[in-house]
């Protein structure tokens, strides 16, 4: 028997999974680490947490079965963040995430001063606060101590697939989200390493997700390490979204909506980021910074009620932006803050809940009315899916079927990748969308689009 292992390194906790040789999940675990907000826009970790994170729960997943039996090991995990090492190996500074948005400043000067057509061109998108590069520019400005002694930058799930195999390793689709790699030609730009002024010797190297890129003896293992994908990619992988036409929701702390292409495509919009895939391709994606953790945000700060509200019948008065983190797709914009509108005497904890599911589902449609495809089935995957009623409002508000994929995508992404093997789905459930709230809800995105632009103002920092 051959066992394979695939980990999710999310933002909320790291998601193991062991499955057989034909992909069959066998076995979940879940470790959860803090999430470090010390000042209004930071959002950071330690990596020192996810190690430990992922030690844990390879312990737990492997205690039942011979170690020496787990063939390989595939990694996806969350994409953007800074993990800076010095000389010896030490982690610099905590890792600067994908939801941190303190770089307003230098996504500005990218975007303005260097030019987003030049980005563009050397890069395959332009800046946003959350992408790797602005980050270095703010560590370069505000820590120079820092930027001086470091020796080594890597992506959060490259960190975990050093720790081990001890190769300084990355992957194409988790690279991409970098802004100094050239997604066109799958490899690091020279340019904006140059203007960043970093070299490739303190990069890792790139490889195609599947790739092996070492092996691990670590608790009494002889796997092989692929390079593993970002998450989004990873969760492709895991929902099998691995062809032109095709497209996969993901509702987990961020929203994405993902659509792979055959070849590398220049996006008309920039806001929608084009990306490699794991499978040698590309992709497209529109990303939100918050969507179930909106939900989270929600049942567990506010109404401390264990997700056990279940959503008011449908008005077309109360409104709630989902920009908790500010908002990545389509706004770029890192000073924009969440909000509920239209609230009255008579509003209860009940439309608070169904005014969360629509005002992310709105934002997700923002994404999806910036792709070039017209767009008439999706598969859902992430935590959001656990809500049957929000898969309806999603369905309803896209107009579009859902098939509802309740697994851990991405770590299950990582166990195929490292198994070599594709999957079918397994669909749990297919939510068509009702004729009548379709038309309703395309009234109410109307007038939910008219209000990023009245508050846009009200928020830009001094
Ligand atoms: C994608 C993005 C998020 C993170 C979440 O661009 O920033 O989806 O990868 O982990």
């Amino acid at each position: 028997m051959k066992y394979y292992i695939g980990i999710d390194l999310g933002t909320s906790a790291v998601k193991l999974i062991l499955t057989d040789e034909k992909g069959e999940i066998l076995q979940t675990v879940s470790k959860s680490y803090p999430l470090l907000q010390p000042q209004p826009h930071w959002s950071e970790q330690n990596p020192e947490d996810w190690w430990n994170a992922v030690c844990a729960g390879l312990t737990e997943l492997t205690a039942n079965i011979d170690k020496a039996d787990v063939a390989g090991i595939g990694v996806g995990g969350q994409m953007h963040g800074l993990v800076m090492l010095d000389a010896n190996d030490r982690v610099l500074r905590p890792a600067i995430l994908w939801n941190d948005t303190r770089t307003g400043k230098e996504t500005d000067y990218l975007n303005e001063e260097i030019g987003k057509g030049t980005l563009q061109s050397r890069t395959g998108n332009i800046a946003f606060a959350g992408f790797t590069a602005p980050k270095l520019l703010w560590v370069k400005a505000h820590e120079p101590e820092i930027f001086a002694a470091c020796a080594k930058i890597c992506l959060p799930k490259d960190y975990i697939n050093y720790k081990l195999t001890g190769v300084f390793a990355t992957d194409v689709s988790d690279a991409s989200g970098t802004l100094y790699f050239d997604v066109a030609h799958r490899c690091w730009s020279k340019e904006m390493l140059d203007l960043l002024g970093i070299s490739e010797a303190q990069l890792p190297r790139v490889y195609e997700s599947a790739d092996v890129i070492g092996k691990t003896a670590l608790f009494g293992m002889h796997a092989d390490v692929v390079a593993g994908a970002g998450d989004n990619a990873a969760a492709a992988i895991g929902t099998d979204t691995v062809r032109a036409g095709q497209c996969n929701i993901s509702l987990g702390t961020s929203g994405t909506v993902f659509l792979p292409t055959d070849s590398y495509v220049e996006t008309e919009n920039p806001a929608l980021h084009s990306f490699c895939h794991a499978n040698g391709k590309w992709h497209l994606m529109g990303c939100i910074l918050s969507a179930a953790s909106c939900n989270m945000w929600l049942n567990e700060r506010i109404l401390q009620s264990d997700y056990k509200i279940e959503p008011a019948a449908p008005n077309d008065t109360l409104f709630f932006l989902p920009y908790l983190s500010g908002e990545r797709c389509p706004h770029n914009d890192g000073d924009v803050r969440g909000a509920f509108l239209g609230l009255d005497h008579t509003t209860s904890r009940e439309d608070l809940v169904l005014a969360v599911y629509e005002g992310v589902s709105f934002a997700i449609k923002d994404c999806i009315a910036l792709c070039p495809q017209q767009i008439k089935t999706a598969t859902v995957c992430g935590g959001g899916t656990k809500s049957k009623a929000w898969m309806q409002v999603l369905s309803d508000v896209l107009g579009i079927e859902l098939r509802v994929i309740e697994n851990e995508g991405p770590a299950l992404g990582g166990a195929l990748l490292a198994a070599g093997i594709s999957v079918a789905p397994q669909v749990q459930r297919v939510i068509t969308p009702n004729a009548e709230s379709v038309a309703r809800y395309e009234k109410k995105y109307q007038k939910f689009k008219q209000l990023y632009p009245l508050l846009r103002d009200f928020y830009r920092a001094e």
